[in-house]
């Protein structure tokens, strides 16, 4: 008898998968980016490239994962035994290990920042900057954080796929896309916000070059979660009446829609305090946000209050889920390929990753100075490795699998439920041409511009 985890409802396959979707990419790196190439002109880029690359290979994990009902390793050697397609499931093991080991650190901040809104500490900060290096330099307070988020991912992974993914997720997601709503509503209502609103909506197409494309592009896989094992792990949890193309079709949805809300929630405001720039980079959060709500509600302290509370939160819970999503990949693997307990896999993954994130965290303060990977710290490194190297090479093997080496009527099967679900001829043929050509070709470029080659 298969005793495997699975998701238990429709609506939990999708809050689960947008749980992993959903993170800082959106919330934090998306409008770090949109500042610095540009607005409106990024945006649309930004939507082609999702819909052009992201819906096709998210539904080549879904199928792989689906299919195999099996860790990514397992799922790959299934379907091509005795060969070295299997490299691909360990490098998506790997990528989710790697990117969780630093993705803990700005989560960790998260939670920082959001314990200080609730203190009522950020109406208080007289400079943003300081108290930001401060923090992050200092040697115990990021660890703290970092261990309090470490127990939490781990207490709802030791839960399971189904009481604890799932239900955290389908609890989680409705009230982060509440705080969406609520928190773009109050940035349109601040004075002076139409600029902001300009800068996101009307496009200057000039601002179009090969690097906009490029960086979108990369946006695009990052914040889908592709090419890690995260998607394919959750989809072999899916039940074999999920529609896969519909799931991937809201996962996308969603995921797209808090990315643009959140420039909706940023902009503004940040347009509506004339003093600071939209392209402020990765301290526009933490650095620049503070600032903003200080600013824009200086005569009512219980707004500024209010709104930082909302918005780490918002960030944290969007942090937590995607977190869930890249211990769970790494749990699964040693859970069932070398059969160790459920527990106890959980317990090594967050032993080791909590040991690397700190390394990770120290190295904006005590190990600032520490470089030894190519002039890169722990934190760097983590980030180049995983996000620039590991993401896209396992984007390419991903697409050329399921292009070429994965029969044709095994997708159709899948995408259609064995028949039972109708999907157009043209929508087929159209996703096995940009499996096959364009994408592999897309994500080349990416990597040779993450690389710097066109520099
Ligand atoms: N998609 C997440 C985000 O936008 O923050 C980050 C992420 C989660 C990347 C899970 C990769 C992953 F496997």
């Amino acid at each position: 008898m298969n005793t495997r985890a699975s998701f238990g409802s429709k609506l939990g396959i999708i809050m689960a998968a947008a749980g992993s979707a959903v993170g800082l990419g959106n919330v934090w790196r998306f409008p770090t980016e949109v500042g610095a190439n540009g607005g409106a002109a990024f945006i649309l880029v930004y939507i082609v490239c999702i819909l052009l690359l992201g819906l096709p290979v998210m539904l080549s994990e879904f199928l792989i994962g689906r299919h195999t009902h099996a860790n990514t390793v397992d799922a790959y050697r299934q379907l091509a035994p005795g060969t070295w397609w299997v490299f691909q499931g360990y490098l998506g093991v790997f990528t989710a290990w790697f990117i969780l080991c630093y993705y803990c650190v700005v989560s960790a901040w998260t939670m920082k920042y959001m314990v200080s809104a609730f203190c009522g500490q950020i109406s208080a900060i007289s400079d943003s900057a300081e108290y930001f290096a401060h923090f992050t330099g200092s040697p115990l307070e990021p660890v703290i954080y970092l261990l309090v988020i470490f127990i939490f991912t781990h207490f709802i992974i030791i839960r399971g796929v189904q009481k604890g993914i799932e239900r955290f997720s389908k609890v989680m997601m409705p009230l982060l896309l509440l705080i969406i709503a609520i928190l773009v509503v109050c940035s349109f209502s601040m004075p002076g916000s139409r600029a902001g609103m300009k800068f996101l909506l009307m496009p200057d197409f000039t601002k179009i070059t090969s690097k906009v494309v490029l960086s979108a592009l990369g946006q695009a896989f990052y914040s889908l979660s592709l090419a890690m094992g995260c998607l394919c792990t959750y989809a072999s949890y899916f039940t074999d009446d999920a529609k896969l193309v519909k799931t991937a079709g809201s996962v996308i949805s969603i995921d797209t829609t808090v990315a643009i809300m959140s420039g909706f929630i940023i902009f503004p405001a940040v347009f509506s305090v004339s003093e600071v720039a939209p392209d402020a980079g990765p301290g526009l959060v933490f650095i620049t946000l503070p600032k903003v709500f200080q600013m824009a509600f200086s005569e009512y302290p219980i707004f500024v209050w209010l709104f930082a509370l909302m918005f780490y939160l918002l960030l944290l819970i969007a942090a937590l889920t995607s977190m869930i999503s890249l211990h769970e990949p790494v749990t699964a693997f040693l859970h069932e390929h070398y059969k160790i307990g459920r527990q106890k896999a959980a317990v090594i993954v967050t032993a080791v990753c909590v040991s690397l994130g700190i390394l990770c965290t120290l190295s904006f303060g005590p190990l600032a100075d520490f470089k030894p990977f190519f002039g890169m710290g722990f934190f760097d490194f983590f980030d180049f490795v995983s996000a620039k190297i590991f993401l896209p090479v396992g984007g390419i093997i991903i697409c050329l699998f399921t292009g070429w080496k994965l029969d044709s009527s095994l997708i159709w099967n899948e995408l259609t439920n064995d028949g039972r679900i109708y999907i157009p001829k043209l929508f087929f043929w159209l996703f096995l041409f940009i499996i096959r050509f364009l994408a592999p070709v897309a994500i080349a470029l990416i990597f040779a511009n993450e690389l710097g080659v066109f520099a």
